[in-house]
């Protein structure tokens, strides 16, 4: 289903509040919640409401498991644009998570070590259950995690090219396209697809034209968000100008 929203502020907050439910009937029952999370600036004013859900309604995260989609590689954890440091200064700093509960793809392994880590990546995941529930934003290529198109809709975790399309819109944050790196490691396809449920947010109609593809067009490898209409777990939330080529 697509929901679609006045504004991203709103469809952010319901979201949060999704999430934060989720959470809150884990603890209650004693369990853990395992969250997808994505990193970018779709995601932001959700991860900002469930801080301000920590801070002034006592949301605990004590209980949440979270596992990153994808980090650049190679990448330094400390570096200003690596996934760790976004994941820190935007959730995880401002919440009572547990860091040890934290997972996110290592971008500081040798290359012939990437294999198994994403191997374990996959394992980890598993062992706590699978994903209660992941959340996505959606590149202008397509992409849900870094899966660019070509991507398989059995893909686990792996380490990937980038697409040319998506280095140019990271260049900003990299001071040039040169500087960002030609490889990432993400979850795959696969992976995201075992989630028991899955958000795809897209604000702005910038996105407009990725969106109805994905929401509307031919179901194809060549826009890897196309295979999420296959699933009966998906939700895509919208802003108007998201959504606004929607027929
Ligand atoms: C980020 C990720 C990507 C982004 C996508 C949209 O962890 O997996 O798929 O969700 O590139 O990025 P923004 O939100 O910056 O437009």
């Amino acid at each position: 289903p697509v929901t679609v929203y006045p504004d991203q502020r709103t469809a952010s907050v319901t979201v949060a509040a999704r999430i934060a439910k989720l959470i809150k009937a884990k603890a209650e029952s004693g369990e853990k919640a395992v969250l997808g999370l994505a990193t970018g600036v779709t995601p932001i004013a959700v991860y900002a409401e469930l801080v301000r859900l920590h801070k002034e309604e006592g949301l605990s995260f004590k209980n949440v498991i979270t596992f990153n989609l994808d980090e650049y590689f190679p990448m330094q954890p400390n570096a200003a644009q690596s996934y760790v440091t976004f994941m820190n200064e935007n959730l995880f700093n401002h919440v009572d998570i547990d860091k040890n509960n934290v997972h996110i793809p290592d971008g500081t392994l040798p290359q012939e070590d990437v294999a198994e880590f994403c191997l374990n990546y996959e394992r980890l995941i598993e062992e706590y259950g699978g994903l209660d529930f992941q959340l996505l934003g959606i590149g202008r290529t397509g992409h849900i995690g870094f899966n660019e198109p070509g991507s398989a809709p059995n893909s686990g975790t792996r380490l990937v090219t980038l697409d040319d399309l998506t280095r140019s819109d990271a260049a900003r944050d990299f001071g040039g396209k040169q500087n960002v790196p030609t490889k990432a490691i993400t979850m795959g396809v696969g992976t995201i697809f075992k989630a028991r449920e899955i958000i795809l947010m897209a604000w702005s109609q910038k996105k407009a034209p990725i969106v109805k593809k994905a929401v509307e067009g031919e179901i194809s490898g060549e826009v890897p968000a196309t295979y999420l209409q296959l699933s009966d777990n998906v939700e895509f939330v919208l802003d108007e100008g998201a959504a606004s080529e929607l027929t």
